[in-house]
């Protein structure tokens, strides 16, 4: 990046935000406490006076790609040491004061259970104290009630501004996790779990959908094991769904990420029931080696995990399932992996996110197990169960073609932004109940609407449809083969 030789506009923020969707919705949150300190919001990180980085330890690539693009930075904050550089999120969190010895002009860390405190930290650094820590106790460092306390939820007021999406909202319904899997290294960045109470969540969800939001996303680290206990009495996800349904304006209701043993029949039943709950499950298995999966601590059997499968599709027939794999987890041998690509086939998932075990210190599995899976066999397994999937991705969603499906409008697709398209007529994207990606020739004017649409071609991510309306809406891209969209993902 080069820096501009021109003052800097006051008070424009520029925030970058990678992880999952806790770490956009925090992002969010942050960016709606900063605008009411008088900053807006700039694409350009040379034009802005405040950046920050919210970050993701989930694994070490992640990490050295946040070092190396703050270490970028060091011209522009020389060239005025007024700006402001903070590093928020997980790896503020597990890195604490190693980030200020890796980057020393960082002026602030701060962990995700800290974040209402940026705007006061940002002060303090402008006011000249360039050395800003706001972390939460670690999970060895206090009672288990001071360790939660430390962890607080950020979810005030909501900004509709400040989504990319007025009709689309994320709401945080959990935080933390105590499910301790050797590889991971959320339960140590996010603290505990802790549900939030279902009186703030309905309260927040009326607020969202009176702003314009038509589908909010319940977000929690393992979402289904969601429970608020008050007195005698206890509220579960299923619950929440209940209370959340009548809400007037609210049409989309969906939930990630979810952990196989809380699939519970209940659950399901109910997201039948509900006809604003979509048949949409994020629940990631992990791998489909029952020694991998004892190794890994994720307390269920390859044999749960398809009880679980034929439980989904005795109950919500039809359903679309997703999940996440590690491939080249310590230990993992072909035939090991050979079983996982045994569940793909057999689960025949939506889509799967297929990552490559790193090492992540701080965790069990850094401490205990051998990452002796080379880097080439890691990447050779990623692509192979990648086929695999996408094979299925497309053979699944060729099954669409012809049939009429309700979209929620989402915008521009990404191949019309990338092409620069402006004006009213362009191509557009949105997505089916059951998470599946739709683009079409469309209007800029159906955004946020629900609308029936056609298919009429299908690849591995996205199909192609046709709006079945009256009205001539179609914008004729140039090109007659749109971009695959990649599912977005840490
Ligand atoms: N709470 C979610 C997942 C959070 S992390 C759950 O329990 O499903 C998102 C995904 O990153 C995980 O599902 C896992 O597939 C992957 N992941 C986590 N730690 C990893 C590591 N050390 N190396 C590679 N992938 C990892
Ligand atoms: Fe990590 Fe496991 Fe918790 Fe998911 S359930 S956040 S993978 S420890
Ligand atoms: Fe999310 Fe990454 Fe933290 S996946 S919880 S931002 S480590």
């Amino acid at each position: 990046m080069t820096d501009s030789t021109s003052p800097p506009i006051a008070k424009q923020l520029y925030i970058e935000t990678v992880g999952c969707q806790m770490n956009v919705l925090d992002s969010e949150m942050v960016v709606a406490a900063l605008r009411k300190q008088g900053y807006s919001v700039t694409k350009d990180p040379m034009s802005a006076d405040a950046i920050l980085f919210n970050t993701c330890s989930v694994r070490e690539h992640a990490e050295e790609k946040a070092y190396n693009n703050l270490l970028r930075l060091k011209q522009w904050k020389l060239a005025n040491p007024d700006r402001v550089i903070g590093v928020m999120g997980c790896m503020a969190q597990k890195d604490q004061e190693k980030v200020f010895d890796r980057v020393p002009f960082v002026d602030l860390v701060v962990g995700p259970g800290q974040l209402h405190r940026i705007p006061e930290l940002i002060e303090n650094a402008k006011q000249g104290d360039r050395h800003q820590l706001a972390v939460s106790l670690s999970r060895r460092d206090g009672s288990a009630d001071e360790i939660k306390r430390s962890h607080e939820t950020y979810d005030p007021l909501r900004d509709p501004e400040m989504r990319p999406t007025p009709f689309q909202a994320y709401l945080r319904i959990q935080i933390g996790c105590d499910k301790f899997c050797t590889y991971c290294i959320v339960p140590m960045t996010r603290g505990p779990e802790q549900g939030r109470s279902p009186e703030r969540i309905v309260e927040e969800a009326k607020i969202l959908a009176a702003q314009g939001a038509k589908e909010i996303t319940l977000l929690g680290q393992t979402v289904n094991s969601y429970r608020w206990v008050d007195g005698e009495k206890t509220t579960r996800l299923a619950d929440l769904l209940e209370m959340l349904h009548p809400i007037e304006g609210l049409e989309r209701i969906k939930f990630v990420t979810n952990y196989p043993k809380d699939m519970t029949r209940g659950l399901l039943e109910t997201v039948r029931d509900l006809p604003k709950c979509m048949p949409y499950l994020h629940v990631p298995a992990q791998s489909g080696c029952d020694a991998i999966l004892k190794r890994m601590k994720r307390g269920y059997s390859v044999a749960d995990y398809y009880e679980m499968m034929d439980r989904i599709s005795e109950i919500l027939p039809g359903a679309a399932v997703s999940s996440d794999f590690i491939v080249g987890f310590c230990g993992e041998t072909e035939e090991q992996f050979q079983e996982t690509v045994d569940m793909v086939k057999r689960c025949r998932f939506k889509n799967s996110f297929i990552f490559q075990y790193s090492v992540r210190p701080g965790t069990k599995g850094a401490e205990l197990l051998e990452d002796d899976i080379p880097e080439e066999t890691k990447h050779r397994r990623n692509l192979d169960l990648l086929e695999v999937q996408n094979q299925i991705s497309l053979e699944d969603n060729l099954k669409f073609l012809g049939t009429t499906v309700p979209i929620l409008v989402e915008g521009p697709s990404k191949w019309s932004v990338r092409k620069g398209q402006t004006g009213e007529l362009r191509q557009m994207t949105g997505r089916t109940p059951c998470d599946r990606i739709v683009v079409w020739d469309g209007n800029m004017r159906q955004t946020g609407e629900i609308l029936p649409v056609r298919i009429t071609d299908a690849y591995a991510f996205t199909m192609l449809g046709k709006v079945e309306t009256n009205e001539v809406v179609g914008a004729h891209s140039t090109e007659s083969v749109p971009e695959l969209v990649p599912l977005l993902r840490p």
